[in-house]
């Protein structure tokens, strides 16, 4: 395993993390069993950061994470814990209140009751309220920090002038964005932020949600209440055209021997020392294959190859619905 410092906390961390987010249903069904067994398997493979969600399962990922730790594993693991977004009745995330203080205070108190622990490593703002100040939502971390509730806190999906404002405030440990080859915005501005503000950048979805792993080809390949239904880059209208992208990631696979999904990583973890992708994966055989990335040494042609395959923008359809799209990058 690869360690490296981890934002401006001092400690090192794993270079790739795990990412809980699958276990909790929202791909598909998940066997428990399997989940803790796979967190079991990249503690001992020397994984050291856990990203999950107070949203994730309805608080079912922060118990079932709570359990995985229970037996002295607590102390091994740094926990990135996100607020979650306050969904309508139809589904749709929504804006409005979910970066007020006493929210923050409530979703922090219930996943530290729901994860058995007495301190979060990071407590990270989901998306930024539109309807509160920076300067208050970071105010109200501030505070619970200073409670001793959360070590450090951080943002997702926040502009890269909204992490200057923050920081004004409370020093953040790092920015939760989506990055992968067919989604390079924090390219445009928010790396840089990050560099200059010595935030990490941890990067999610860096399999773009299985669809560049190449096992998902498309809706049709999905359970019934599977996340990606609503993901228009799954459509029937978008698949077809994404596929085509998708092979040139397993020609640059086949040549060395990996899977697509270790190429996805490995391009993640080639764009610099500060980027901790965070795969996520619900069964140890995926965790096996996603942690061997560490091996795929790419070359600059295989990285000139799949920028010209994946150049910024290039994938067909909005990475979220309209209603998603609405909140990131605020
Ligand atoms: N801040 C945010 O808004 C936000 C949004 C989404 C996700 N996240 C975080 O980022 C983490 C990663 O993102 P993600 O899980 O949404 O997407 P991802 O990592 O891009 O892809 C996960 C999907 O890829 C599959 N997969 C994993 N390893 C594979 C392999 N080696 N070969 C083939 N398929 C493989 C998984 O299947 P299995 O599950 O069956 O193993 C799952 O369906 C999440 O777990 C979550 O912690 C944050």
């Amino acid at each position: 395993m690869e360690y490296a410092i981890f934002g401006n906390t001092g400690e090192k961390l794993s270079r790739v993390g795990l990412g809980c987010f699958s276990m909790s249903g929202a791909y598909g069904a998940a066997d428990d069993a399997e989940s803790i067994a796979t967190i079991h398997r990249a503690i001992d493979l020397g994984v050291t950061l856990l990203d999950t969600s107070a949203s994730y399962g309805r608080g079912h990922n922060h118990q079932l994470i709570g359990k995985a730790l229970k037996g002295g594993l607590r102390s091994k693991v740094f926990i990135h814990s996100k607020t979650g977004t306050i969904r309508a009745d139809d589904g749709a995330s929504v804006a409005q209140g979910s970066g007020t203080p006493d929210r923050l205070r409530q979703v922090c108190e219930t996943s530290l009751g729901n994860l058995g622990i007495e301190t979060l490593d990071a407590f990270c703002l989901s998306r930024v309220d539109p309807t509160v100040p920076i300067e208050e939502t970071v105010g109200a971390m501030a505070r619970l920090v200073e409670e001793g509730k959360t070590r450090f806190i951080a943002l997702s999906e926040a502009a890269p002038g909204t992490l200057r404002r923050a920081v004004k405030v409370h020093p953040l440990v790092s920015l939760q964005y989506e990055y992968s080859l067919w989604t390079r915005d924090v390219e445009s501005g928010h790396l840089a932020a990050c560099d200059e503000l010595g935030l990490g950048l941890m990067a999610y979805a860096p399999l773009g949600y299985g669809f560049l792993a190449g096992t998902v080809a498309g809706r049709d390949a999905l359970e019934e209440g599977d996340t990606r239904h609503k993901f228009p880059r799954f459509s029937d209208r978008n698949a077809g055209a994404n596929r085509e992208r998708v092979a040139a990631i397993r020609k640059v696979a086949d040549a060395h021997g990996a899977t697509p999904a270790q190429v996805c990583i490995a391009w993640v973890l080639a764009r610099g020392g500060n980027v901790f992708p965070i795969p996520g994966c619900k069964s140890r055989a995926h965790l096996e294959d996603n942690l061997k990335a560490m091996d795929v040494a790419l070359t600059a042609e295989d990285l000139a190859a799949l920028d010209a395959a994946f150049p910024p923008g290039a994938a067909a359809g909005d990475r979220y619905p309209p209603d998603g799209m609405a909140r990131v990058n605020l």
